[in-house]
């Protein structure tokens, strides 16, 4: 299928008073239209700076995206595009959930008047089409009374909708590809389940791609075909889901496959993966893991393991087969 993100060799530093932080430090991903991405990780990893990377939408004074990195949309380069065409991708092709939807939304707008900026500024001018739309975009994303959701403020709103009202406003440009950052963290199981349902159809019934991003393995098994797991910075294995959580490769991923069995049988006790994130202001030589690896070898230690694949092909190419970079791995 015909690649729709297309990321290659992305190293995304952030400059800091304390020194330059490597938040992504060569990460290769591959989307292709309409299909599903998920991205998981521990906190620190960097999954946040890789959407905000390719939304074009890191602190522009801090950070800075390195020379050799490539974000392709569509086959057009978006690293180092200026920032109005970016600006004019975002929301029409590209737009995001985010973690904490009181900072995405405007307080100060009703829902209705949100959805209608994105639609104004993407497809046609205000009145009543636009009116119409925003009707129909909070009956999709489940409103029960659309006419009562669009005159509502956004504090006003229940956590679950909220997210709702947000998926709204992100859905109003008709994007091609949504970006989804731990969109259902805070809400409660159930509350949580819903929006992950609501989420799927839509990228189902819109044939839009999605990239969704979590810690929780669990909640990435349920929205993607594919996943991508990133540690320290880089994308460490990545497969088909149902390998990755059946046949993880990485001890890394082995690790979190663990923790998320133990969510499932609350009689044993969780088994969080021994020792803390790096930092990554140094990330630690050879193999990034080493440190917190049952396993680790001479070779981890000094040696950075290159992607190493399971299937046929070699060497393993993002978006297709299962590979990951460990050195304990058989592979290619
Ligand atoms: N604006 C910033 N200034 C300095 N450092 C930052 C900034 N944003 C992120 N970082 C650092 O970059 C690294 C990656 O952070 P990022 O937020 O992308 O991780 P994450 O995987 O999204 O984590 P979480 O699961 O907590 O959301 C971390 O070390 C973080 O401390
Ligand atoms: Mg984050």
């Amino acid at each position: 299928m015909a690649p729709l993100l297309e990321i290659r060799s992305l190293r995304t530093f952030l400059n800091t008073p304390r020194g330059v932080v490597r938040a992504l430090d060569g990460v290769d991903l591959f989307l292709e239209e309409g299909g599903a991405l998920g991205v998981v990780g521990e906190s620190g990893g960097g999954k946040t700076t890789l959407a905000l990377s390719i939304l074009g939408l890191l602190p522009q004074r801090s950070a800075s995206i390195q020379p050799g990195s490539s974000i392709r949309y569509r086959g057009q380069e978006l690293v180092g595009l200026p920032p109005f065409a970016l600006r004019r991708l975002r929301g029409k092709e590209l737009a995001m959930v985010f973690q904490e939807p009181l900072a995405a939304l405007n307080p100060v707008l009703t829902v209705g008047e949100q959805i209608l900026e994105t639609v104004a500024r993407h497809t046609q001018p205000k009145g009543t089409i636009g009116r119409e739309r925003v009707r129909l975009l909070l009956e999709e994303v489940g409103f029960p009374d659309p006419d009562l959701g669009a005159r509502s403020y956004p504090h006003e709103l229940s956590g679950g909708m909220r997210r709702r009202a947000m998926l709204a406003v992100a859905l109003a440009g008709e994007p091609s590809l949504l970006l989804a950052d731990e969109p259902t963290s805070g809400l409660d199981a159930i509350v949580q389940l819903q929006v992950l349902d609501l989420l799927r159809r839509l990228q189902a019934s819109r044939g839009m791609a999605l990239l969704f991003i979590s810690h929780d393995l669990n909640v990435v098994a349920r929205m993607a075909r594919r996943t991508a797991v990133i540690y320290a910075g880089q994308v460490v294995e990545e497969g088909p889901t149902s390998e990755v959580l059946t046949r993880p490769l990485h001890p890394y991923t082995r690790g979190l496959v663990g923790a998320r069995m133990d969510l499932h049988d609350r009689r044993r006790r969780v088994r969080p993966i021994p020792g803390e994130p790096p930092s990554a202001m140094n990330w630690p030589s050879g193999c990034r893991f080493h440190p917190r690896c049952p396993e680790a070898t001479e070779r981890c230690r000094r040696e950075e393991p290159p992607p190493r694949g399971m299937g046929a092909r070699r060497p393993p190419a993002p978006g297709e087969g299962h590979w990951a970079r460990c050195w304990l791995r058989e592979g290619s």
